[in-house]
């Protein structure tokens, strides 16, 4: 590809138009119409817990996390996760789940959830929810909405509806 290497660093406000025209070109106007859309909306993600990946200075992909709540339990929602279609298959979306992961972990984050593929994000530890535990606020292939445990057990004894969490800051 290049000999420029991989940099993963927090998004930054000034992302924010970069990251607009990674989505807009990888998800087309339809990204509006998601459930997952939904949650997000009108809902700021978390800056510190989303990440960009660049070649030198061309943003290349970016993750984000977003304060949900499931039920009454504080999650997080991770999505959109966006890579350049010339830098796929190079580990980097991977890189970008497990940086994100890691660093809500640290911030003492407990669960994350999301709508997407189990065999791609099983990779990083997500596991499917099992049937009527959570319930999205929209249609969602229940086969996608997936659930990630950053601390174990953390999900046992928490249901309810995915929502946002308005009271986080
Ligand atoms: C999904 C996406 C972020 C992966 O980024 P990436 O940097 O190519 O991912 P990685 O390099 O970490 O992993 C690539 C591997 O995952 C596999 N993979 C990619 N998407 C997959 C999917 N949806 N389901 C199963 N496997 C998938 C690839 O085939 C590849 O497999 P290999 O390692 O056996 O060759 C990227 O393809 C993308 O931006 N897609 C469009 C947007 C999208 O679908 N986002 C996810 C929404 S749920």
């Amino acid at each position: 590809m290049t000999d420029l290497s991989l940099t993963i660093r927090a998004e930054i406000a000034d992302d924010e138009l970069a990251i607009e025209r990674l989505h807009e070109r990888t998800f087309g106007p339809g990204r509006y119409a998601k459930t997952a859309y939904r949650l997000r909306e009108g809902r700021d993600h978390s800056l510190e817990l989303s990440f960009t990946a660049r070649v030198g200075t061309l943003l290349v992909g970016s993750v984000r996390l977003t304060p949900v709540r499931i039920g009454e339990t504080k999650a997080l929602l991770l999505g959109p996760l966006t890579v350049e279609p010339p830098f796929r298959d190079r580990g980097i979306g991977q890189v970008l789940i497990e940086r994100s992961l890691a660093e809500a972990k640290a911030k003492g984050h407990r669960l994350v959830v999301l709508v997407g593929d189990e065999p791609y994000y099983g990779k990083s530890g997500f596991k499917l929810v099992p049937k009527g535990r959570a319930s999205m606020p929209g249609p969602v292939d229940p086969a996608r909405l997936l659930v990630a445990e950053l601390v174990e057990g953390a999900f046992t004894d928490v249901s309810g509806p995915v929502r946002p969490d308005w009271d986080a800051i």
